[in-house]
């Protein structure tokens, strides 16, 4: 009898006739940091990011600034603890000469921004903007050098006028423009998208200029340049492969890597007004990235056993159609709880690839594609986004802790995914936090976590979820979405029972 009831519980079970989350936390097992950079942010000149977003110049009669820059994205971002930003671009990177942006505003050249939109771009945002605005925010820069239509000259020259502390004709410049020390920008990409806008190279003609444009940035002082490859496309091992190959790791610290959430490229869908189906799509295409990043640190892997070249995921983030009535070129989208969640999950799948994952830039960071932060003249709004990365930023530089996952399955049609994605970490305090994020449209998720190798005597939480998931801030409604305490967790000895309602990101403390 009783060996009929086993039976019959394991076939209800296979069946998944009864569904059950099941979480194993491993407290004791903590190998690998989370590094901050995880978190990091991209702005381009792109539509309204730069200008508008960011940007919009000395005494302006509306809105409060500092050096041009809007104080309340400023006040944001400090509070979002952003640990890098990468500037000017994107495509745009590699149309761009940073000599037109700097001296007197009077004596910069005005250009066309051929990639987004034939706008005018007249370069009153330059490099000493960008690097001051860094200082303010407590970040560091990401600078994208141009290597589809500059010179290895004039990246060179960018390096020493950025990080040159000695006499050189760069170190002279600068400090006639304004600025005796030099910032000393560690990170440098060797231009972006070499594969299409970027030059539309072959990997391997590309690993050749990688080589020469390398060869002549230089560290100077004690500031190490940390050097970055322009990675693949989503599934294109093949790039990966070539420049793990042809590119003595000496000279190499990263390679990127591109992913984005888009539904199809010719019909993206809107941001706000989409169906189940559309949502279900997105988190297909943002769930891919835990294949992208296996795959592509298991070729680093076989080149890179030590793991001494990054994987860094320098572009990601969910892509719809631009808001009705804006300009095509321009990337404008709202951010909805879709939004919410497709973080949330992304987040919890860079922070289990921790060991080869060590920074990440989000696109893009006000007014453009997935955005944190979105303006309207002198208003300002927190998307959900912003809600999520804020939530989890207590994971940055925290120990990750390894764990199982059993999860119940979101299903639509004939298709699924798991429902639930987590990931934990161990702060420098003692501190456990567990990140939930519940992507099923429809149901909650009660979940029980085994705490193994550690004990606990209390535990609180913030919670992010909404009434629909389409729901989103606006500039008449900012604070519609915003995290709140959240009380649903039970901690028993060393089990802890969990309900996370349906689209919704939940992060836990343990003491
Ligand atoms: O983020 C928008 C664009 O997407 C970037 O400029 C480019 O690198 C990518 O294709």
């Amino acid at each position: 009898m009783k060996n009929l009831h086993l039976t019959l519980l394991l076939t209800i079970g296979s069946l998944g006739l009864f569904a059950q989350n099941q979480i194993v936390l491993n407290a004791d097992l903590g190998k690998h940091t989370i590094s901050k950079h995880i978190y990091g942010h991209f702005s381009e000149h792109l539509g309204r990011c730069i200008y508008d977003g960011i940007y919009v110049g000395q005494n302006n009669p509306k809105i409060p600034t500092v050096d041009g820059v809007r104080k309340d994205v400023i006040d944001a971002l400090i509070k979002l603890k952003i640990p890098n930003l990468r500037w000017p671009g994107g495509c745009f990177a590699d149309t761009y000469h940073w000599k037109d942006g700097i001296g007197p505003l009077a004596n910069r050249p005005t250009i066309v921004n051929t990639w987004w939109g034939n706008v005018t771009e007249n370069n009153s945002f330059g490099t000493h903007d960008f690097l001051n605005l860094c200082e303010k925010l407590g970040t560091e820069p990401y600078l994208s050098g141009n290597v589809g239509s500059g010179t290895v000259q004039e990246l060179a020259d960018w390096v020493q006028y950025t990080n040159f502390d000695g006499v050189s004709p760069m170190s002279k410049l600068r400090k006639e423009n304004g600025r005796e020390k030099p910032w000393k920008v560690r990170f440098w990409g060797l231009g972006n998208e070499a594969w299409g806008c970027g030059g539309n190279m072959k990997p391997e003609y590309y690993a050749n200029i990688y080589r020469q444009y390398a060869t002549f940035m230089t560290s100077t002082g004690n500031t190490r340049l940390y050097k970055i490859a322009s990675g693949a496309s989503d599934a294109d091992y093949n790039w990966t492969e070539v420049l793990m190959r042809d590119i003595p790791h000496n000279m190499l610290d990263a390679v990127a890597l591109h992913h984005y959430s888009v539904i199809d490229w010719n019909k993206k869908g809107p941001s706000t007004t989409f169906s189940e189906d559309q949502y279900f799509t997105t988190m297909q295409r943002a769930y891919q990235m835990e294949e992208l990043v296996t795959r592509h640190s298991n070729i680093m892997d076989k080149y890179d056993p030590n793991k001494r070249v990054d994987l860094i995921v320098d572009e990601w983030g969910g892509w719809y159609d631009v808001e009705p009535g804006t300009n095509g070129a321009f990337l404008y989208q709202q951010n909805t709880m879709r939004d919410a969640v497709l973080a949330g999950m992304t987040l919890n799948i860079f922070q289990n690839h921790c060991d080869r994952v060590k920074m990440a830039n989000l696109a893009q960071i006000v007014n453009v594609l997935q955005a944190v932060i979105l303006t309207k003249e002198e208003k300002m709004i927190l998307t959900p986004t912003y809600h999520v990365m804020e939530m989890y930023n207590v994971h940055q530089e925290a120990t990750m802790l390894p764990l199982t996952i059993q999860t119940n399955q979101y299903k639509l049609d004939n298709r699924q995914l798991p429902a639930l994605t987590c990931s934990a970490s161990k702060n420098k305090e003692g501190v456990t936090h567990i990140s939930l994020t519940n992507i099923h449209a429809r149901e909650a998720q009660e979940i029980t976590i085994d705490l193994r190798g550690a004990k606990y005597a209390s535990v609180n939480g913030r919670i992010l979820t909404a009434a629909t998931l389409q729901d989103h801030n606006t500039f008449e409604n900012p604070e519609k979405i915003k995290p709140t305490a959240y009380n649903g967790a039970t901690l028993s000895g060393s089990q802890l029972k969990v309900k996370v309602p349906p689209f919704s990101v939940v992060v836990l403390a343990l003491k």
